[in-house]
């Protein structure tokens, strides 16, 4: 009799959710291209844990052309798959090749520019991409290992991955680095392109330099390259294949760009770091959060809480917060202001035609690569190198705009939905002034801890979750170079 009832009643409650929201039924599919920096990991995580029938990740392309490795980058993204139980999350990974120090470029490269040629970006540091690759050590220190694990030579690439996501039906896509991998897709596979419903990117910088009245020495140049003085307008993301992003930009599928003017009112501020340290009632929480430690407590000069910003994670926020709304109006979104602009890609330098063999889309070639016209936007001078004295100006900033989201009109342009700042904390009395900041601490840091994670731990090291309380990053660095330090960490 009570069964029954019981029974009844959740039927009832299950008729009305589905009249309620009907559009419920079909979580939105997603897949992201990442290139596995701490910052995507936050993302990750908090993508990771919102519903799953709401939103439901369904693979995950991997480029390896910025931050970081082809198997450290797999084997990171399975271990947090792993931990968050879904090891039905297929990883391909692309972008792998490199370029030798003295800028030679490797022949095996996946990126449209030919081979790796902007990775000379990211500058190798002191370590190779130990840093990124080990997750500064906080990454074998804590995160439990799945039972997948990156295969040379058999991990499925990434084109095959996005084949199969995308031609299963409507998908949205998150693009948290370089676009080699989704540029490669639509040029490759034109008719999947109608089954990409939107595609979200962290990347470019479009107009502001900083936040207000802000003192950081990012201030005063649009982009966030570290040689500043050769291209004062590109973001790494799109830097690290400016013609790839292009290609995206310009396909005609619906972008929101999130760029440096957003994320720069987003840095991740000392509250938001204090408050981050008291939420820490999951596992995902404390792995964020002893991660973010270690990168401020490395970060290399004392600007880490101006510096550092809500990035790829701000994207995924806006993303979502876009998606939940879409029945309004566009511009509509709980975390950012919003603006249509007209824009396009940098990809090469005034004067356009003349071939001085730093294009590889023209130079040796009789047909230009991907069609681009000979003496068209594609046809001139490409940056060599972060020391290119093509790009020097006397006494005065770089000229090269390789990568710059530039505002513009005209035929070249194309209309992207743009982010242009962090909307402020609707509680007045938060210390605390950006929404998003409490958002993703509730996601990441409270709601439902994930036992598996700590399951996990405990079977492979026979050991309880251990949290680093405080660390010695010389010593950190001196003991994770030395286990690694045999290993080739990079082309670059
Ligand atoms: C660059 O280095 C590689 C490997 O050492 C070498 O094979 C190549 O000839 C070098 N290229 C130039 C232009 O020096
Ligand atoms: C920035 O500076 C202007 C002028 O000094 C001031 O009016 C404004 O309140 C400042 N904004 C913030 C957020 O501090
Ligand atoms: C973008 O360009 C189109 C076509 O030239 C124009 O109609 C539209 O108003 C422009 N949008 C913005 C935001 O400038
Ligand atoms: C802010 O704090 C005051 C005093 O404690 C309280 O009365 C008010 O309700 C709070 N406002 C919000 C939005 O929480």
């Amino acid at each position: 009799m009570m069964f029954g009832r019981v029974l009844w009643m959740l039927t009832v409650i299950g008729c009305f959710r589905v009249l309620l929201n009907p559009v419920e039924a079909q979580p939105r599919r997603i897949l992201v291209d990442t290139d596995v920096d701490t910052d995507d990991v936050l993302a990750l995580l908090y993508l990771l844990k919102q519903s799953k029938t709401e939103f439901d990740l369904t693979a995950i392309s991997v480029n390896v052309n910025g931050w970081s490795d082809a198997g450290h980058a797999v084997n990171y993204v399975y271990d947090i798959l792993a931990m968050m139980d879904r090891n039905d999350i297929p990883v391909g990974v692309g972008g792998e090749g490199g370029i030798l120090p003295n800028g030679t470029i490797l022949p095996n490269g996946d990126s449209t520019a030919g081979g790796c040629r902007y990775k000379q970006a990211v500058p190798p540091g002191q370590h190779g991409h130990l840093d990124i690759n080990t997750n500064y050590g906080v990454r074998r220190a804590l995160l439990p290992q799945g039972d997948r694990k990156y295969v040379p030579l058999q991990q499925p690439t990434a084109q095959q991955v996005m084949k199969d996501a995308i031609s299963a039906g409507p998908i949205t896509v998150l693009n948290m680095g370089t676009h080699s991998n989704l540029a490669v897709f639509l040029m490759t596979n034109p008719s999947l392109k109608k089954n990409i419903e939107h595609i979200y990117a962290m990347g470019g910088a479009v107009r502001s330099t900083c936040s207000e009245n802000a003192t950081s020495v990012l201030c005063g140049d649009i982009g966030n390259l570290f040689r500043q003085d050769i291209n004062p307008y590109a973001e790494f993301n799109i830097f690290g294949d400016p013609f790839a992003a292009y290609t995206v930009l310009h396909s005609g599928i619906p972008v929101t760009l999130v760029p440096l003017d957003a994320t720069r009112t987003i840095p991740l501020d000392e509250p938001f770091f204090k408050a981050f340290e008291q939420k820490q009632d999951t596992y995902e929480a404390q792995y964020s959060f002893q991660s973010l430690k270690m990168v401020r407590d490395t970060w290399p000069n004392d600007e880490f809480y101006k510096q550092f910003c809500m990035w790829d994670s701000f994207m995924v926020g806006v993303a979502l917060s876009q998606m939940r709304s879409s029945e309004r109006d566009d511009k509509e979104n709980e975390f950012a202001k919003l603006e249509y602009m007209n824009l396009t890609v940098i990809t090469s330098n005034r004067p356009y035609g003349i071939s001085d063999g730093s294009n590889p889309l023209i130079d040796g070639r009789l047909i230009p690569k991907f069609g681009v016209q000979k003496n068209g936007v594609h046809s001139g001078h490409v940056q060599m190198g972060m020391e290119d004295p093509f790009c020097l100006v006397k006494e005065g900033k770089g000229k090269c705009q390789d990568g710059y989201t530039k505002e513009t009109t005209g035929a070249e342009a194309v209309t992207v939905l743009v982010a242009t700042e962090a909307k402020r904390d609707h509680d007045s009395n938060s210390t605390r002034v950006k929404d998003f900041y409490d958002n993703f601490l509730d996601v990441v840091a409270v709601g439902d801890v994930s036992v598996i994670g700590q399951l996990l731990v405990d079977e492979h090291q026979s050991k309880m979750v251990k949290i680093l309380s405080s660390v010695n990053p010389k010593a950190y660095h001196e003991e994770f170079a030395n286990i690694l330090g045999e290993q080739k960490q990079s082309a670059s």
